[in-house]
């Protein structure tokens, strides 16, 4: 017997890119599980995401808004497990829009956990992100080092994962928090790097590359992260926080080399452009306490990039969600102008 099986499980934001490969994780892996997505289907989430998981009996989606008590309300008889992704996740729109992260990654989180709290779950994991620690400049953060994020979105998420650390501490709430590295694979919004250079490049546009192209991220496959969540959730300790890293450091520059290596596009197309203000220089963590709990990422970095752009390549339907979502189409319209192809 383990931590989840046989288990009511909710997730919130199931509909978008990690939440969606989770979903299918559990149900894979757990025949005796009930799943339940709570989404409010923002322009980052689509039920698209869940194709594969729709017709499974031991799922629902339910259409909800994580800052909505009711909402949640709706959704937690019965339920044991909670994973919480739910979120506002783009470090550039929280530069535009920061109320909307604040509601969504603070307010959001608090009425999960509070919900949680009201039902008395078994366990909660909290998916909050390495941004919390800061540019890491040299070194690498553990999980006791300070916090000192430096975007709405990463104050957003430290002051989301403190909320749940404290209802650990003070409520007796059996919570895990991990703080995940940068995540890529199939199904991500096309505004994040790697999505975003490989739909540019596959239109023969321009990849517009922040500053000096030497900011650092460390990049882990998508269904690797998902097994890491899981881990945690079977093998954590309760009210621990546990980093998740590849051990896969690259500057941008090198990320949009191979993505054009991979598609057999020229390195012309890279256009440097003025770079992101309060842009973190480096992310990198300690994962050893993950490590011990026996978990190790499973895909190489060229191995997951190929995977990726196979996936952009089989959806051009996804190619577009830029400009067709009308929120969308205005953040690019201010962010990048004509640039915006
Ligand atoms: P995403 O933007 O692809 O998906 C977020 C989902 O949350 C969407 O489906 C959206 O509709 C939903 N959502 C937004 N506001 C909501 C609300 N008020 N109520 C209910 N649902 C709402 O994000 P992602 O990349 O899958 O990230 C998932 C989680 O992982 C987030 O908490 C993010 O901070 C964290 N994280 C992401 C990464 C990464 O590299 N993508 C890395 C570390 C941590
Ligand atoms: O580190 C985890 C975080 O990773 C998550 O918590 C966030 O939800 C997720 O969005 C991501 O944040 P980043 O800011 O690291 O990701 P993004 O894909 O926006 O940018 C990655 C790097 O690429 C960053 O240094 C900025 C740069 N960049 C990004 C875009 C979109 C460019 O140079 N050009 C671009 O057009």
């Amino acid at each position: 017997m383990t931590r989840l099986n046989g288990k009511r499980i909710l997730v919130t934001g199931g509909a978008g890119f990690i939440g969606s490969h989770l979903v299918e994780l559990l149900l894979r892996t757990y025949p005796d599980v009930e799943v339940i997505t709570l989404d409010k289907l923002t322009y980052a989430g689509t039920l698209d995401n869940l194709t594969a998981v729709m017709d499974d009996p031991r799922h629902r989606f339910v259409q909800g808004d994580v800052t909505r008590r009711a909402d949640v309300e709706a959704v937690l008889e019965g339920v044991q497990w909670v994973f919480h992704l739910a979120a506002e996740t783009h470090v550039d729109r929280s530069l535009y829009d920061p109320g909307r992260f604040l509601e969504t990654d603070v307010w959001g989180t608090f009425e999960v956990l509070e919900a949680a709290r009201r039902h008395g779950v078994e366990g909660f994991v909290h998916v909050s992100t390495d941004e919390v620690y800061g540019s890491v400049d040299e070194g690498w953060a553990h999980e006791a080092a300070p916090l000192e994020p430096s975007s709405p979105y990463s104050a957003s998420k430290a002051a989301a994962d403190r909320l749940a650390h404290a209802y650990a501490v003070t409520f007796g709430l059996p919570v895990l928090i991990v703080r995940p590295c940068n995540a890529y694979g199939p199904r991500q919004f096309p505004e994040k790097l790697i999505p975003f250079f490989i739909v540019r490049a596959l239109r023969d546009q321009p990849l517009p590359l922040y500053g000096d192209g030497q900011n650092v991220r460390d990049w882990l496959y998508v269904e690797d992260l998902c097994q890491a969540i899981r881990v945690v959730a079977e093998r954590g300790q309760f009210g621990t926080v546990y980093n998740v890293g590849a051990r896969n450091l690259l500057p941008n520059i090198e990320v949009a080399r191979r993505i054009l290596a991979v598609l057999g596009k020229p390195e012309s197309l890279i256009q440097r452009v003025p770079d992101r203000p309060g842009h973190d220089r480096r992310y990198a963590m300690d994962w050893d306490r993950l490590r011990r709990l026996g978990w190790w990422p499973t895909t190489d970095f060229d191995q997951g990039l190929r995977k990726t752009v196979e996936w952009y390549r089989a959806h051009p339907e996804r190619w577009h969600a830029l400009e067709s979502d009308e929120a969308s189409r205005h953040f690019y319209e201010q962010h990048y102008g004509p640039r915006l192809g």
